[in-house]
């Protein structure tokens, strides 16, 4: 650990009151991260030798979230929300050896930079600073404190916006509540704050003009972009954090060699990574831990979570949770994929296809209107219109085994558990309750009765029947007889299906 590592002290005890919400503030998320998760991904860059995290307002669900996103950071319990300096108190007196630099961060900065935090560790390091605020100057600067410089221009002090005068209130450097501190001094400050405020609380603020007091110096570093320090208080401003961050990422992806059409209509997560040359198309939503690979095209009207997809795919006007979209295959339109969908190599599922748990297999087709759920399809098989996989009997799941080259033909319903062997075909509108062996055609429907001359007899006078007529005096086949009953031209065995069986599947 190098001499020059600080100490990381994050404030996230605060309720939040202003979010209105059940939540504690800090877990409210932008871009799929919590805002805790942002401060801490920042400030885990700093490479810190600890981490103390102030929880009080819902710290069990703050510290459980913690274990998840950041196990590193320790847990510290503010049980009264007393202050900023009353929190920092806290976490200090946890960690008794503390030493060197203290760095403190509200929870509340998502839009911070690991850049600008070690900026202001290096600017405070070469001053030799007490402690050093990180400040930005606002064009609007209402309900941030306010930094009051001497003559000198020197920081002599920081006034809470509730506590200003109007002169101070005209002030447009703020607070961003980002501090470097040298430990020793810091804790002999926070020892002698008072509550003598409008809030009646420790303000953490306040240590500035105790620091300058006994005649320590205190530093300002004034960040380029106050867009780093937005601190977020209530919903317009996390809709405000939004905006600016995916501006951010988008700009990143795009510098990245990502093409994205159009970035105002593009949100993409934090956790998310594309390959170069994939192109994002308008209204795409990616989020979670979703990868998009080389050349992959995604979108337009793409929403993807924790989904993989392979180089060349293309996923149009759909939705995804979980799913693996293999190189060169094709999702949509109107496609959902639900966890565990497995697409290989070249595959397809296309328009109005649902499918959930299921493997299909390197260049195997469900072009429409079909759900697929726990199967398992081989290789180059195709999968007719409206298909469906019936995987539930009511109380359990039951997956279903296409083979290789299959053809299932449309409207067939696949009862699972249920095997359809390599190349082996089914009809179209069966129920196919038994396994087809491989090389078979499976055909399980009711045989089609033809009764002729129906309509010219029980639907007299109708355009149909008019129609009918003149197909007959044009002497079209089939179109006369009145002899109703069976037709015995439709005697199509079982046994020996001809091609019109077999076509009865669509293709891609
Ligand atoms: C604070 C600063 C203000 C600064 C602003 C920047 C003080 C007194 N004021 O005001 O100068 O411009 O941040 O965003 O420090 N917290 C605790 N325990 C407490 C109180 C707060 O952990 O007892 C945590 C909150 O959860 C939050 C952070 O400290 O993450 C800041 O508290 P908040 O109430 O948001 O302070 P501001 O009023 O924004
Ligand atoms: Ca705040």
């Amino acid at each position: 650990m190098s001499q020059s590592s600080p100490t990381v002290v994050v404030l996230a005890a605060g309720e939040g009151t202003r979010m209105k919400s059940g939540t504690p503030k800090v877990l409210h998320e932008v871009l799929g991260r919590s805002l805790l998760g942002h401060v801490l991904s920042a400030t885990e860059q700093l490479e810190p030798s600890s981490t103390v995290v102030v929880v009080g307002h819902g710290r069990d669900i703050v510290t459980g979230h913690l274990t998840d996103v950041a196990p590193w950071a320790v847990p510290v319990v503010q049980r009264q929300q007393n202050g900023t300096g009353h929190a920092v108190r806290v976490a200090i007196d946890a960690i008794p050896d503390v030493a060197g630099v203290v760095v403190v961060v509200g929870g509340d900065t998502p839009l911070l930079t690991s850049r600008t935090l070690a900026d202001l560790v290096a600017v405070h390091q070469q001053r030799g600073a007490s402690a050093t605020v990180l400040t930005a100057r606002l064009d609007d600067p209402a309900g941030y404190g306010r930094v009051v410089r001497g003559h000198d221009d020197e920081v002599r002090r920081i006034v809470e916006d509730r506590d200003a005068d109007a002169d101070t209130l005209a002030l447009r450097e703020i607070n961003s509540g980002i501090y470097a501190f040298n430990a020793t001094a810091l804790r002999s400050a926070l020892g002698r704050l008072t509550a003598d405020n409008s809030q009646g609380e420790e303000y953490l603020t306040d240590v500035v003009a105790l620091l300058v007091d006994e005649g320590l110096r205190v530093g300002a570093m004034v960040v380029n972009d106050p867009d780093e320090v937005i601190g977020v208080n209530d919903r317009v401003q996390l809709a405000e954090a939004d905006v600016i961050l995916r501006r951010r990422i988008n700009e990143q992806w795009m510098r990245a060699g990502v093409t994205i059409i159009d970035p105002a209509t593009t949100r993409i997560g934090s956790d998310v990574s594309i390959d170069p040359d994939a192109v994002i198309e308008p209204w795409t939503i990616l989020e979670g831990t979703t990868r998009i690979g080389r050349g992959a095209v995604v979108g337009p009207g793409a929403h993807l979570v924790d989904c993989i997809v392979g180089e060349e795919a293309t996923v149009r006007f759909s939705t995804a949770d979980g799913a693996e979209i293999g190189q060169n295959a094709s999702v949509g339109p109107y496609t959902y994929l639900r966890p565990g969908t497995r697409l290989a190599q070249g595959a397809k599922a296309g328009a109005f296809v649902e499918a959930k748990n299921a493997n299909i297999g390197e260049g195997s087709k469900v072009p429409h209107l079909s759900y697929v759920g726990d199967a398992d399809i081989g290789e180059g098989s195709n999968i007719g219109a409206a298909t469906v996989f019936v995987n539930y009997d009511g109380v359990d799941k039951h997956r279903t085994v296409i083979g290789d080259h299959v053809r299932i033909g449309s409207d067939t319903m696949l009862i699972a558990p249920v095997t359809v062997g390599d190349g082996a075909y089914t009809a179209a509108g069966s129920v196919i309750t038994d396994d087809v062996p491989p090389g078979a055609m499976g055909v399980a429907r009711a045989r089609q009765r033809t009764i002729r001359g129906w309509v010219l007899r029980r639907r007299r006078g109708t355009a149909s029947a008019k129609a009918a007529e003149a197909a007959q005096h044009r002497g079209d086949v089939g179109a006369d007889g009145d002899t109703g009953g069976d037709s015995g031209d439709n005697d199509r065995g079982v046994d020996g299906p001809d091609r019109r069986d077999a076509a009865e599947g669509t293709d891609a």
